[in-house]
This record gives structure tokens, C-alpha cells and sequence, in this order.
């Protein structure tokens, strides 16, 4: 809160004066809360201009290309810390001590199996499922299992809640793949990190286990460190929107799920590739360029802008350093759906449509780059998108409940019919 207030002045009405709050980084914030009191609402789809909560885990600044959980730079986490320790970070608040990570890695590690009757939830599901469809629908029917962790207003309730819930995405992730390709589930292996284990219960079968290269192991912890939160996206506020009805963790996380599905947000990275596939050659870029600044055309180059991001996603440079080294080490520098990439980078980056709407490649571009190489299926990207954003819905969904808040309800610029009598059908 700061002396500031702003003045507004409004034909047919008194002058109201707003209070403005001032973060510790950021545009300061007018509280419009008591327009309702006189007769009025703002109005902002899309939330462009709308802070619709108050928090202390992640700040972005569109412009300058900066991304900070806590405080701390996203390259520096990327490169210094690992998922799990940002997990810690962003649901705790501080990095923890040596000994608070151990213990915080191995109850993580003890809660990746999931209920034995899940299994059998997995049989209701066509074979062709898509794995974010299996992945709604399970997410939230843990909260049919898990009965002793959904009272919100017990704080140990809630944690027990996060707990498994990051730990377990990546076992009911690597499921619901092993469903789709009709392979026997595999159980998760504690004995591996958590990145690895997610790599053997994808990768391997109960007949054949393959070591899981550290250097995959580290690009898949990246991909989950740099997805891990973002600020209030989509799909984090569909999570709190969700949270302030007062619903369980597992139901709130499932609702996140489903916003994330999208291809304007997590399901973008799928939509890359599928992009990359149709372009097919790089002699046809040219098309697929041209098609993308055609207005009568409702085709997006996928992977290219962001709502926040005006200058270089700064996900994304990380992304691309990774990029460049899963290409050397599996040697697929010369993949040509990869190279259609790089080329299709570079023309964008260059071209005046792109260069003046500030379209940058986003996190997507890359991670759908690194994660074809690592062997993931496409129909998975979403999925793993949606493992490593688990914490940063929790953390925010936390953040929520432990403070004061009020039910989500936003209110509307209502342009339909005035109240009209109703017509028998025989004079309609
Ligand atoms: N290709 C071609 N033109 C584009 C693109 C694109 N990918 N993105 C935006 N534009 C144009 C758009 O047509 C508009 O042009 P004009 O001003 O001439 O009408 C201008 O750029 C501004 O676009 P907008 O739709 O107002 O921007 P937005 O902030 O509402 O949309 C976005 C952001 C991410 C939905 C959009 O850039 C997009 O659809 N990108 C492709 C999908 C994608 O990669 N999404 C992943 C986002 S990053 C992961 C995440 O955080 O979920």
C-alpha cells in the first residue's frame, strides 16, 4: 500500500478516489474493489490489464525478459539448482538447507506409487485416449483415494496433498503413455532421481531396463524446472479460480490440467511439432511464413509470442542451450524436422511481421525441439508440461488458502436481450 490513490472521474457520478497498491517489483496496482459500490464494473477480457491477486511466488517482467521464482533468476536455477530444489523454493519460499532438501528428495521419493485401484481406473479409457484426456480424469479421481489429505483448512492436509501430487504426476504421466502403446505399467524405481525414474517408467519394460543417460535425465529436469511456475497464466488461475469454491487439491489440479490442454498455452508444444511435421520440407517455410501474417488465415506459426513476453522468453534461451546439447550427445544435429526448426527460427526472427509484433520463440519452440529428441511422443508433451507445472499450481493454490480470500466471481459487460415477456410456442 502506498499514499497514492488514483482519481476518477465519471460522468454522472461522484468522483471516486481508488487506492493504489505498490509491489516490491512491478507496475503499481489501483484497487478498483469498491466500483461495485457505484454501480460499476472495469472491464478487461483476457485480464490484460488485471491483477487478480496479490503473491510472493514468481515475478515476470514482459519487457526486460525476466522470469524470477522467489527472487531468483530462472537461467540461474536452471543451471545451479534441479527440479525438486525448485519445487522446495517455490512451495516453501527459500531454498532449502542441504538437509531439508534431502528430506524434502526422499519423501518426494516414498509417495511416487500410486493406489493399486488407479490401475484399473486406467482400463475405462479407450486404448487411442488422448494421454491429457487419461490425465484429467485420473488427477482428479486421486481424490477419491486419497481421502486423508482434503481437508484445505489443515495445513498438514495440504501438504500431504502437494507431496503427492509431485510426486506422483510423473508416475500417472509415464501410465497414461504406457496405456496409449498397450505396455505393461511400470512401477516407479526409488532408487533413481526423480527426472531418471520418469525416464525408466516411460522407456523401459518389466522384461528390459536400459540405464537412463544423466545427461537425458538432467535435459528432462530442466524442461520440468523451467515449466515449473509462471505467475498467474491460464492455467494457475483456472487452479485458483477453482481453490477459492473451496475445492479439494486433486479436483483443483485436474481443472488446471484441463485449461493447460489448450494450444494457446500448454498444448503449444504438441502444436509445434505438428506444425514442424506439416511444413514437411524447408523449401515450404516460405508458405507457412506467409500464411502466418495472412489475416484471413487463422494459422499461427505455434511456438512464436507470448502474452507476457515482449522481448526473449527467457525459458527459452535456456531451452535452446539445452536443445543444442541433447542434439550433440544423441547426434541429431541433422534431423530434418529439426533443421525445418532452426530455419524457421532464424527466418522469423528476421522477418518485419514477427520482429515488430515482438514474437519471439517461446519456451514451447524449444522444449517440443529437445523432447522429440529425447524419444517422447508428441500426444506426451502436453503431459510433461503439465508434471513439471504441478508445483507452481500447488504453490499458488497454497499461497491462496493460507491467507485470506474470497470466491472467485467476475462480473460482465451484458449486451443481450432486456427482460421480455415469454411467448407461447404457437406465437413464436
Ligand atoms: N503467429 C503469427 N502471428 C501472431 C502469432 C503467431 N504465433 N502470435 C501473435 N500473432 C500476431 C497476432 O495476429 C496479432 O497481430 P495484429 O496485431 O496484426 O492483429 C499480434 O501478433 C498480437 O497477437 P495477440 O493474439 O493479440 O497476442 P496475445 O498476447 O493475445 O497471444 C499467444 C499470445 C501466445 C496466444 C499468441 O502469440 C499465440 O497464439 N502464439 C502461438 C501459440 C503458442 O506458441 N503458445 C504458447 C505460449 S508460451 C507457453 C505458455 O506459457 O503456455
Amino acid at each position: 500500500m502506498t499514499d497514492k490513490k488514483a482519481n476518477l472521474s465519471i460522468d454522472g457520478h461522484d468522483p471516486i478516489e481508488l487506492p493504489i497498491y505498490t509491489g516490491t517489483i512491478g507496475p503499481d496496482v489501483v484497487d478498483v474493489g469498491k466500483l461495485t459500490g457505484q454501480g460499476l464494473f472495469t472491464y478487461d477480457p483476457g485480464f490484460v490489464s488485471t491483477a487478480a491477486c496479490e503473491s510472493k511466488i514468481t515475478y515476470i517482467d514482459g519487457d526486460k525478459g525476466i522470469l524470477l521464482h522467489r527472487g531468483y533468476p530462472i537461467g540461474q536455477l536452471a543451471e545451479h539448482s534441479d527440479y525438486l530444489e525448485t519445487c522446495y523454493l517455490l512451495m516453501h519460499g527459500e531454498l532449502p538447507t542441504q538437509e531439508q532438501k534431502d528430506e524434502f528428495v526422499d519423501t518426494i521419493r516414498h509417495h511416487t506409487m500410486v493406489h493399486d485401484q488407479l490401475f484399473t481406473f486406467f482400463n475405462g479409457f479407450r486404448r487411442d485416449a488422448h494421454p491429457m484426456a487419461i490425465m484429467c480424469g485420473v488427477v482428479g479421481a486421486l481424490s477419491a483415494f486419497y481421502h486423508d489429505s482434503l481437508d484445505i483448512s489443515d495445513e498438514k492436509h495440504r501438504e500431504v496433498a502437494a507431496i503427492r501430487l509431485i510426486a506422483k504426476m510423473p508416475t500417472l504421466a509415464a501410465m497414461s503413455y504406457k496405456y496409449s502403446i498397450g505396455q505393461p505399467f511400470m512401477f516407479p524405481d526409488n532408487s533413481l532421481d526423480y527426472s531418471a525414474n520418469f525416464l525408466h517408467m516411460m522407456f523401459n519394460t518389466p522384461c528390459e531396463r536400459k540405464e537412463i543417460s544423466p545427461t537425458l535425465s538432467r535435459a528432462m529436469d530442466r524442461i520440468f524446472t523451467l515449466h515449473a511456475d509462471h505467475e498467474q497464466n491460464a492455467s494457475t488461475s483456472t487452479v485458483r479460480l477453482a481453490g477459492s469454491t473451496g475445492a479439494n487439491p486433486f479436483a483443483c489440479i485436474a481443472s488446471g490440467i484441463a485449461a493447460l490442454w489448450g494450444p494457446s498455452h500448454g498444448g503449444a508444444n504438441e502444436a509445434v511439432l505438428e506444425m514442424l511435421n506439416e511444413i514437411g520440407d524447408e523449401k515450404h517455410i516460405d508458405t507457412f511464413i506467409a500464411r502466418a501474417k495472412d489475416k484471413d488465415d487463422s494459422f499461427r506459426l505455434m511456438g512464436f509470442g507470448h502474452r507476457v513476453y515482449k522481448n526473449f522468453d527467457p525459458r527459452a534461451k535456456v531451452m535452446k542451450e539445452a536443445a543444442d546439447e541433447v542434439l550433440a550427445e544423441l547426434g541429431l544435429e541433422n534431423d530434418p524436422l529439426l533443421k525445418i526448426a532452426k530455419r524457421l527460427e532464424q527466418i522469423a526472427l528476421e522477418d518485419e511481421y514477427f520482429i515488430e509484433r515482438k514474437l519471439y520463440p517461446n519456451v514451447d519452440f524449444y522444449s517440443g525441439i529437445i523432447l522429440k529428441a529425447l524419444g517422447i511422443p508428441t500426444n506426451m508433451f502436453t503431459v510433461i508440461f503439465a508434471t513439471g507445472r504441478t508445483v507452481g499450481w500447488l504453490a499458488h493454490w497454497h499461497e491462496m488458502i493460507s491467507g485470506p480470500y474470497r470466491i472467485g466471481r467476475p462480473r460482465q459487460l451484458y449486451t443481450g436481450s432486456v427482460e421480455r415477456d415469454f411467448l407461447p410456442i404457437d406465437k413464436r
